[in-house]
Parts: structure tokens; sequence; C-alpha cells
């Protein structure tokens, strides 16, 4: 199987996993599962999923293992993009190319979505039956997830990049905002996939960390370049908003070809962790390119 094929298989598994896990639109109150289920699931790039699946794959985690992680962190990335598009805070009208939750339902119903997804991902790493058995490696997991979703990881970078609007950051505050709303759930995705692993290596989880982060911070770079060169289509989100709102971003401060650079330096800092990885470490090593090559 080639590495796009393999990436696509899991993508559609996630897509399974969220519909299970998510009530059907028909369950009480269905309103908010109806908009719970416009938002999670039918799009996305599943990237974090993938990196957990990854991550796993990297230490020698079975598979099924890898759902509920996946799934977890997925709903509070999607609770964030929903709350991120809200009136008081970014204020878009698109989302994976449709209407911003908010704008399909209403704003009290987007909040809430937000806020079940967040308590949702906490309630899978509590009871799914076919993650790790071992307690005390899931309690490390909410730790971990909790931790990179709260005010010193994903919630803080939010609260960081609401505040510089229109501010002129030099290059350590806009890395501090990025790797906090941006690098830390994605760090967080690679180390729940690996902490899945019946055996662990201290010193490997460590390289994967290293790699995380490196890889984290160069997908919002990503991100940034793409809002201000790709088009609304492709990315299936209004392109040109960050300038719009007059928010710092790395093409804003030091340019577009140094913001390419600068995520191209990442990714090989991000593959130099994981060297003395063998084949196992294969899909971390595509999927941290495909974050600087990518189109939307
Ligand atoms: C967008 O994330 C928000 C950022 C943290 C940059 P993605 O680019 O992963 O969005 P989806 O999940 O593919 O829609
Ligand atoms: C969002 O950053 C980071 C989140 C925690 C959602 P952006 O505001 O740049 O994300 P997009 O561009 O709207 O997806
Ligand atoms: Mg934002
Ligand atoms: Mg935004
Ligand atoms: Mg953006």
């Amino acid at each position: 199987m080639s590495m796009e094929d393999h990436v696509t298989a899991l993508r559609e598994r996630t897509e399974r996993a969220l519909d299970r896990w998510i009530p059907s639109a028909r369950t009480h109150p269905a309103r908010l599962h109806e908009a719970m289920r416009y938002s999670a699931l039918g799009g996305g790039k599943r990237v974090r999923p993938v990196l957990v699946h990854a991550g796993g794959l990297a230490m020698g985690a079975d598979t099924p293992r890898l759902d509920g992680p996946a799934c977890a962190v997925e709903l509070i990335h999607v609770y964030s993009l929903i709350h991120d598009d809200l009136p008081a805070m970014d204020d878009d009208d698109l989302r994976r190319g449709k209407p911003t939750c908010h704008k399909a339902f209403d704003e009290a119903m987007a909040i809430l979505a937000g806020d079940a997804m967040q308590a949702l991902a906490f309630q899978i790493l509590t009871v799914d039956p076919d993650m790790i058995p071992d307690p005390a490696r899931r309690l490390r997991m909410i730790e971990l997830l909790a931790r990179a979703a709260g005010s010193r990881g994903m919630a803080g970078g939010q609260a960081i990049d609401l505040g510089a609007v229109g501010q002129v950051l030099d290059i350590a505050q806009l890395e501090d905002m990025h790797v906090h709303k941006t690098g830390a759930l994605i760090r967080a995705s690679v180390l729940m996939g690996a902490l899945s692993a019946d055996e662990l290596d201290e010193g490997r989880l460590e390289q994967l960390d290293r790699f995380a982060k490196h890889v984290g911070l160069a997908f919002q770079i990503r991100d940034d370049i793409l809002d201000e060169e790709s088009d609304t289509a492709i990315l299936g989100k209004t392109q040109g908003a960050d300038r719009a709102l007059n928010k710092p971003t790395y093409p804003a401060v030091i340019g577009l070809d140094a913001s390419r650079e600068e995520a191209r330096a990442l990714v090989d800092q991000a593959l130099a962790a994981v060297e003395d990885f063998g084949s196992e470490a294969d899909l971390l090593r595509w999927i941290a390119r495909y974050i600087v090559e990518r189109i939307h």
C-alpha cells in the first residue's frame, strides 16, 4: 500500500470511529447532536488522527488501540475550530468548504457543540474498550490531552492570538503563540499514539516529542502562508482572513519566502529527531513533509 493510500485509509477509519462515538442526529437533544455531526464528520484533513496512528506505529502499538486517542484529539481540534470561527474570535463564515457551525446553526448551538465535543473527547479516553487497558497509561494520556487543550496549551494560544490582533510581534512572540495554539495539540497527538504501545522507551518518546514540536510549529506557519497565498475554494475557508483581521502571522512578520524557508527548516529538524528510527517511522516522515507541501 502506498503512503497516500495508508493515510486515506486512516482518515476513513477515523471518520467511521467518530460516527460511532457522536450520538445520532435523532438522539435528544437532536439539534445539538446535529450540530456536532455537521462539524465533526465529512471534512478536514484529519492530520491529528493520522499523527496519533503514526506515533503509535512508530512505537509498535496495534491500530485498533489508536482509534480512541485519534477521535479524542480530533474532537478537541474540531471544538477549537468551531469556537475559533465564532464572531467573538475570528468571525469566519466558511470552514471545511461549508458554512461555519454558528452560520449553519446559531452561536449558542456552536458554543455548546464545542463544549460537548471537548467532554466527549475525555469520555472516550476513559471508557473506550479498545484502547490500551492499563489505567496508569490512560491517565497519562488524559493528562497530556488536558494540558494540551488548556490554558497552557491550545486555549492559552488562542488567548495570545486574540491579544495579538493589531500588535507588532517579534519572531519569539510569534513562535510562542503558534506553539501554544496549534503546536500543543499536534504534540499531544503523536505522544498519545506512542503511549498506546505496550513497551515504552522514554528516550524514544522524547525523540517523538522533539519531532512533533517542530512539526507543530511548521504546521501553523504553513497555515499562515496558505491564508496569504492560496484561494478560498481550495482552502475551504476564507483566504486573506488573517490580513483582514490584522493578525500577526509569519508571512506578515518575516515575509513569504522566509516563512517557507523556516517551515522547511523545521521539517528537517523534525526528520532529524527520528533519524535513528527505522521504517516504523515512515508514516511520521511522510506527514512531516506533507505538512509543509500541502495546499489546503
Ligand atoms: C486548522 O487546522 C486550524 C489550525 C490549527 C491551523 P487544519 O488545517 O488541520 O484543519 P482541518 O482539520 O483540516 O479542517
Ligand atoms: C487556529 O488558528 C488555531 C486553533 C486553535 C483553531 P487559525 O485561526 O489560523 O485557524 P484557521 O486558519 O481559522 O483554520
Ligand atoms: Mg484563530
Ligand atoms: Mg481562524
Ligand atoms: Mg489560519
